[in-house]
């Protein structure tokens, strides 16, 4: 069966059919969804019931894994996964749902803020893969904006007056603007503002995108209400309903998504009932600023 990409959105989103993802691909298939992936940013999967190895071997078709380290406070013993992909679940070491007032749980709620995946790294992540293992109940839909048309819908003035500058990203920032405080002091040292640059041009199709997420806490050369006032702004003109394509998860779904281009966010679901989700993260390949490389 040959792979067909049908758009769902007016501006992004591809939904991929002729494909299964439980299967190596043919050089032809990767190159299909790597253009499909370039030009729609998102791509959706319908009924791919795949185990860990299967996805981690799917994601191994786009680059390197990038490691999970640096990114939770979820002590590696405490685990629930320990195939290498990132637990983006509710779910404890016993594959219950965490208790409200569990530290992980509280810290994974930054998820339902708008965000690119590792903005808070040297080197960012280039694409996630994300598969529905147990839906929930209630809630849980994920959200994408497109960052290019977001982009591109700014007036001249405010694209010369952001196309230079560079944020200084944290996961103790979108964590902080939910009131989580409280940090190790190896977890300070694990989470230190890196930067990067507020628009960048994609590799393969050159357009230019808005680089936006809640771990941006601050802009270099201004004060931080100033900076933070212009990144609020900014973030409320780039998810406008226009730019945003919400997905309802059924049961085996796989989205894929390219951080470089696009910002997501999961909403609020019933924390009480399970929702598996799995993401294998796919490695950035180079820093958004020069001078980060040295570091
Ligand atoms: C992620 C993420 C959203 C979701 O995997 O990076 O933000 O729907 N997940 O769980
Ligand atoms: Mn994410």
């Amino acid at each position: 069966m040959a792979i067909a990409i049908r758009q769902l959105h007016p501006c992004f989103v591809g939904e991929v059919s002729g494909v299964d993802l439980g299967k190596p691909l043919a050089s032809d298939e990767v190159a299909q969804l790597q253009a499909g992936i370039d030009h729609y940013g998102v791509l959706v999967f319908h009924g791919q019931d795949i185990t860990d190895e299967q996805q981690l071997a799917f994601a191994l078709n786009f680059g390197e894994r990038e490691k999970a380290r640096g990114g939770t406070v979820t002590k590696r013993e405490d685990y629930r996964l320990s195939t290498g992909l990132n637990d983006v679940s509710n779910l404890g070491k016993d594959g219950k749902p965490l208790p409200a007032d569990h530290r992980s749980h509280l810290f994974n709620l930054g998820n339902c803020l708008w965000h690119s995946d590792s903005s808070f790294r040297p080197i960012p992540a280039k694409y996630s893969i994300l598969s529905a293992r147990v839906v929930n109940p209630k809630g849980g839909n994920t959200e994408f904006a497109d960052m290019r048309a977001a982009y591109d819908a700014l007036d001249d003035e405010i694209r010369g007056e952001i196309e230079d500058l560079v944020c200084e990203h944290s996961l103790m920032y979108s964590r902080g603007a939910l009131g989580f405080l409280d940090y190790s002091e190896e977890e300070k040292r694990m989470f230190k503002p890196v930067r990067q640059r507020l628009v960048r041009t994609h590799p393969a199709h050159g357009r230019k995108s808005l680089y936006l997420s809640s771990h941006a806490g601050a802009v270099s050369g201004m004060s931080v209400p100033e900076g933070r006032l212009l990144l609020r702004d900014l973030t409320e003109h780039a998810t406008q309903p226009r730019f945003v394509y919400v997905h309802r998860w059924t049961l085996h779904d796989l989205v894929m998504w390219d951080n470089r281009q696009t910002m997501h966010r999961v909403r609020r679901y019933d924390q009480s009932q399970p929702r598996d989700m799995r993401r294998a993260t796919v490695a950035g390949t180079e820093p958004t600023v020069a001078q980060q490389a040295a570091e």
